[in-house]
């Protein structure tokens, strides 16, 4: 069964102009595009985005990033497609990320790595409401 998923292209792949090479490795990997949308969070929205990892030693470094440019957040569709999504976004670290993955090719640190993909289904359920 086809499900959903979210993207989120983070501030430092917008400022690199590589929204349209990751909408382009989305589609040649079969996922379905269902709705794009381009925001700027406020710092309560991104506290709120990332509150999983409220108390973590990173989050303020975190929430900073996220809302220092605008991000786009992609609606895909394709058959599991949080867990196919994951393996295409490849391990938070750009350094550890397998060759082919976006954050091998778009990222840069554990901070700046591109892209952002809902992790579980309830992930996908909360952090789906902050673009659509
Ligand atoms: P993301 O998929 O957006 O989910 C949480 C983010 O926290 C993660 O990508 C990284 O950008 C960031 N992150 C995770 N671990 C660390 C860490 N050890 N140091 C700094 N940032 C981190």
């Amino acid at each position: 069964m086809k499900t959903k998923s979210l993207l989120v292209i983070k501030p430092d792949a917008v400022k690199d102009k590589k929204i349209g090479r990751i909408i382009q490795t989305l589609e040649e990997n079969r996922f379905e595009i269902k709705g794009i949308r381009m925001k700027r969070f406020t710092k309560e929205e991104a506290e709120e985005f990332y509150s999983p990892h409220k108390g973590k030693h990173f989050f303020e470094k975190l929430v900073n990033f996220i809302i220092s440019g605008e991000v786009v957040g992609i609606l895909v569709e394709k058959e599991n497609a949080i867990e196919k999504l994951r393996e295409l976004i490849g391990d938070t670290d750009p350094e550890k990320a397998r060759c082919g993955t976006i954050r091998y090719m778009f990222g840069k640190s554990i901070t700046e790595n591109a892209v952002h993909a809902a992790d579980s289904e309830e992930s996908f359920n909360r952090e789906v409401t902050f673009f659509f």
